[in-house]
């Protein structure tokens, strides 16, 4: 067998008709940027999410960005987030000019530990930006009590989790402001690069529409705040349209195949991700755990199984992040994390003997391990 990571083309067979219509009738009509199709994809995502402002942008670290700015963000803040995500979770943060403060993840689910946060909270905190990490929303209980209780407010990246809900409350609603990215890989993937940015605050929401536009309001050229070009092209946000129509059942269906691969995995010697509830994780990424994390992907690469390691490297250890300060041992659990997290195949196109067959060679992985291991005398 032959397994991919993620399977776009695929994906693509089951709306590429009514892409290539569309396509043909942005080109014919000319209206390329900033249309009907982003005003539809962003109701679309607005009555999905409930979150009434929902402005679309050029990706998601410009939504990272927009909403960064907008909470007035700059030189000499601080802004705490985790070292265990993408890079743009806090090189937004490095580029509007403050200080990314990071503080270590929970073992359970790698998200940011809400226990370690007000430790790192000091007068020069202006935000909270938590990373709903592999598509699994934080403990926004907790952490939104210690915003309101420092008066700080919370970014959510949910880049990685757009649909996923804790009880009727999607995520996106918890803090002031969210970005999400719609990068061809991400649940909701568009044909190139698109974000956008969630909020219920109607200040935030309008600032972040004139941001996008070189900080134009209803004027044309006048400019009201400096903000820069980060607009969504009509043909990829109507290729969003397309596919938001499937996000719900490509969400579901990653959930199920985590359930499937949990429950024949439960008995062998690796860490599962943990499944809460039905909605509040939807896998973006189905991460395991286990010290022979290199050995256990070699294995899978020689059987036909592609896999992927999110992340290698904790932000805090990046060579551009060096002038923070941090060293080796200062996150332990990001850097374990690191050194043992492998993503599995968990898109929603993956047939079901694939995902037997997954199984399958994860087991004989490790079997081969325990009949390895030396037998200790007595
Ligand atoms: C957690 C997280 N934050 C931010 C981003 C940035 O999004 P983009 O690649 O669209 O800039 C991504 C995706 O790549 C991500 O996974």
């Amino acid at each position: 067998m032959n397994i991919p990571p993620i399977n776009l083309k695929a994906q693509f067979k089951g709306v590429k008709n009514d892409i290539m219509k569309g396509i043909r009738e942005i080109l014919d009509d000319q209206k390329l940027i900033l249309g009907q199709y982003c005003l539809k994809l962003e109701e679309q995502v607005a009555g999905m999410t409930g979150i009434p402002h929902a402005v679309s942008c050029a990706n998601g670290t410009d939504a990272l960005i927009l909403s960064l700015m907008a909470l007035g963000i700059g030189h000499g803040d601080e802004v705490i987030t985790t070292p265990y995500t993408f890079f743009s979770s806090a090189s937004s943060i490095a580029l509007v000019g403050a200080r990314p403060v990071f503080v270590d993840i929970q073992e359970c689910d790698m998200n940011i530990d809400p226990g370690l946060i007000e430790k790192a909270i000091t007068p020069n905190t202006k935000a909270i930006a938590v990373v709903h990490l592999f598509g699994k929303i934080c403990d926004m209980k907790t952490i939104t009590a210690i915003g309101q209780k420092h008066n700080i407010p919370i970014v959510e990246d949910m880049a990685q989790a757009l649909g996923a809900r804790r009880g009727n409350v999607s995520a996106g609603n918890f803090g002031d402001i969210a970005a999400t990215s719609f990068y061809p890989t991400k649940n909701l993937g568009g044909i190139g690069e698109g974000g956008m940015v969630l909020t219920k605050r109607d200040d935030l929401g309008e600032k972040v529409r004139k941001l996008r536009v070189h900080g134009m309001g209803e004027k044309p050229y006048i400019h009201e705040m400096i903000g820069f070009n980060s607009r969504l092209d009509e043909i990829k946000a109507m290729a969003l349209s397309v596919k938001f129509s499937k996000l719900a059942l490509w969400n579901k269906t990653r959930l199920e195949t985590a359930g499937y691969y949990n429950m024949h995995l439960r008995d062998v010697a690796v860490t599962l991700p943990i499944i809460e509830d039905e909605t509040s994780h939807i896998f973006h990424h189905y991460v395991l755990r286990t010290d022979k994390r290199d050995a256990l992907q070699a294995h899978l690469k020689e059987n036909g199984i592609m896999t992927g390691i999110y992340y290698p490297v904790p932000l805090h250890l990046q060579p551009c992040f060096s002038y923070l300060g941090y060293a080796e041992g200062s996150f332990p659990m990001a850097e374990k994390a690191a050194k043992t997290s492998l993503a599995m195949p968990v898109f929603p196109e993956l047939k079901k003997t694939e995902k037997d067959y997954i199984i399958k060679m994860i087991r004989s992985f490790c079997e081969l391990q325990v009949e390895e291991q030396p037998v200790t005398q007595e």
